[in-house]
């Protein structure tokens, strides 16, 4: 009796944890094993070298094809100049396409939307990644070549 019961504890505890907390916990261990080290735990980046993501990203995902970049982003990397905070950084963010699932790269995602205090934007489905993953693989070149073309029409801030 007495040795099955701490178990029975144990096992309600897991059941009663709700399925928003367990998916943001996902996203922590995703964003901080795959992003951080570069963005830096609180998503405030290092100036010059790695971009602040945390409360830009936020403003990035209000818009259809601010979310499109941000998916293909995350699988196919990006590389080239950029201007964020008024400081420029010529930088190289890895694909990650490959490495992680859909799941795991929305996970990340919506983590940053946590890290930016926002809860009003649409949660980031592995299906909404999906939709991003091309026949043809786009470089990280491409990649910035769409985000230029996003700086310039206001939707990256
Ligand atoms: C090795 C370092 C590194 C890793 C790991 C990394 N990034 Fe990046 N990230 C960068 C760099 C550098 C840039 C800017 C690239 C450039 O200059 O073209 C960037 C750009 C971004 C941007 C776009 C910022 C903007 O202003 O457009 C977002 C969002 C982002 N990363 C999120 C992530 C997420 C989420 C992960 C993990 C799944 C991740 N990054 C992993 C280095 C990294």
């Amino acid at each position: 009796m007495r040795r099955w019961v701490p178990a029975w504890i144990a096992l309600s505890c897991i059941a009663a944890v709700p399925e928003t907390s367990r998916a943001d916990d996902a996203g922590t261990s995703v964003f901080n094993t795959y992003c951080a080290m570069c963005h830096q735990v609180n998503g405030q980046g290092i100036p010059g070298q790695f971009p602040r993501i945390a409360g830009r990203a936020d403003k990035i995902a209000l818009s259809a094809k601010g979310r499109q970049y941000l998916c293909t982003l995350v699988i196919y990397g990006m590389a080239g100049s950029v201007t964020v905070d008024g400081s420029q950084l010529i930088g190289v963010m890895p694909p990650l396409g490959s490495t992680l699932t859909d799941q795991n790269l929305a996970a990340a995602l919506n983590h940053v939307m946590q890290l930016s205090g926002d809860t009003k934007v649409r949660p980031f489905t592995a299906d909404e990644v999906k939709a991003e993953r091309r026949a043809t693989p786009l470089s990280a070149t491409d990649v910035h070549t769409m985000r230029a073309q996003l700086a310039s029409s206001g939707v990256i801030p």
